[in-house]
């Protein structure tokens, strides 16, 4: 198994385990996935080992800001975090939690409209280029951040809008 893979099952566990007894987190979930506005597949709520182990990084005096969130469901990993503020261009209803809030619209429109508040940590994990390179703009407008996308074509811009 790739060590990837086996971080987002130990985090998908981590997270049906952590909500387990509360009825509310797990139907909004449920709902989300039904709703599947979200560009990921119905039965994966995201590459959630990324951000389980990120969440035991970044401090927790941290704003964390998700771009191209999906569902944001991973929000929860957060829960102690400042703030959670997730951004997706397709989302239209987001995993809700006391101190999350989210977006839909591109992160190039988020930008450009909302200031940036500190202190900050941005992720932007396996988000492609459609509409704009949403790996630069996330590099040029953050200082603290992690940004992943796996390798693709010639020039490593995998993901792009035309490859649809
Ligand atoms: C494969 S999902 C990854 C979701 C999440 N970051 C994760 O790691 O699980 C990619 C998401 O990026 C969003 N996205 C793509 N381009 C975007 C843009 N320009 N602005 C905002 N969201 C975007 C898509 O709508 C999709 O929900």
């Amino acid at each position: 198994m790739d060590n990837d893979h086996e971080a987002h099952e130990i985090a998908h566990t981590i997270l049906w385990d952590g909500i387990k007894d509360s009825l509310p987190l797990k139907t909004q979930i449920e709902k989300l996935v039904e709703d599947n506005s979200a560009d990921i597949e119905p039965d994966f709520l995201g590459f959630l080992g990324t951000y389980y182990y990120l969440s035991h990084i970044i401090p927790h005096d941290r704003i964390i800001y998700d771009m191209g969130c999906a569902y944001g469901i991973q929000a929860w990993f957060f829960r102690n975090h400042k703030k959670y503020i997730g951004v997706d261009v397709l989302t239209t209803s987001f995993f809700i939690q006391p101190n999350a809030e989210c977006h839909t619209m591109t992160i190039k429109d988020f930008l450009a409209q909302h200031g940036i508040e500190s202190p900050h940590f941005a992720i932007c994990n396996y988000v492609p280029h459609w509409y704009d390179d949403n790996e630069k703009i996330v590099r040029d407008n953050f200082r603290h951040l992690f940004v992943f996308y796996p390798e693709g074509g010639d020039d490593g811009l995998s993901g792009k809008m035309e490859e649809l």
